[in-house]
């Protein structure tokens, strides 16, 4: 469990999980009766300045376990800003991998309910709602690709597809989906589902300093392709 997190004035993070001792850093040690604060400058035993804050999502999120390839916020944030998903929408996700998508949508929506066949998988998405202390996800065992007629999940507002071949377990998120749902694949083309778009997204950043102001080299580029559909029938 992570309490609490330290900040330099370089952006140096620490993160505090016992506060009831004093934490050690290269740059000296913070006194227990500091670490209960939030949002005061504190001061290590050597007259280092940090910021002590209670850790926000993100904080958070920067620490969860990574099993499989995780979706990046870069396409989290497309997935978010294309669906519309908010406090109301019921998810489901197929293919929980790291559960990175799955404590994204968790954190947004009212309900997340997420499968995936593998065991690590699992374990590491229960880890991750658990450090992120998510109540309304349901992580489940099941084989997506599986027919079935019958799913126990429907009526929902977006089934999120992550899956080494997604296009097998369309039937089951079709099912799923409400009418008028969203459905986010690398692969949508099916009879039912009005295909809205095919995205990919490349992130760059700047370099910033005294002598530069110019686009990184190095750039986080393809990640993923992004379909979104919609279901009609
Ligand atoms: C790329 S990962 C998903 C990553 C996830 N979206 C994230 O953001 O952390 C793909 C996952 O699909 C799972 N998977 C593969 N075949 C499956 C199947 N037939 N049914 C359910 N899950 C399956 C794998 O175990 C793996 O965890």
């Amino acid at each position: 469990m992570i309490r609490k997190i330290l900040i330099t004035k370089e952006g140096k993070k620490f993160y505090v999980g016992d506060t009831g001792r004093d934490f050690h850093t290269q740059f000296g040690f913070i006194r227990k009766s500091d670490l209960k604060s939030s949002g005061k400058l504190v001061k290590t035993n050597k007259g280092e300045q940090m910021r002590i804050l209670d850790p926000s999502f993100i904080d958070l999120f920067r620490k969860i376990k990574r099993h499989a390839q995780i979706i990046t916020p870069k396409d989290i944030g497309m997935i978010i800003s294309n669906t519309g998903v908010n406090k109301k929408s019921y998810v489901v996700e197929f293919g929980s991998g790291s559960g990175a998508l799955t404590c994204f949508l968790g954190h947004i929506a009212k309900k997340v309910s997420t499968y995936d066949i593998d065991d690590r998988s699992l374990e590491a998405t229960r880890e991750n709602v658990k450090l992120l202390k998510l109540k309304n996800v349901d992580v489940n065992k099941a084989d997506c690709y599986a027919k079935t007629e019958e799913t126990k999940d429907k009526n929902a507002d977006l089934v999120a597809i992550d899956l080494p071949d997604p296009w097998k377990a369309l039937d089951n998120a079709v099912r799923a989906a409400k009418t008028g749902g969203f459905i986010i694949s690398n692969e949508a083309r099916k009879k039912g589902l009005l295909v809205l778009r095919t995205i990919e997204l490349i992130e760059r950043e700047w370099v910033l300093d005294k002598d530069r102001a110019r686009p990184d080299f190095r750039g986080l580029g393809h990640t993923g392709f992004l379909t979104f559909a919609r279901k009609l029938e």
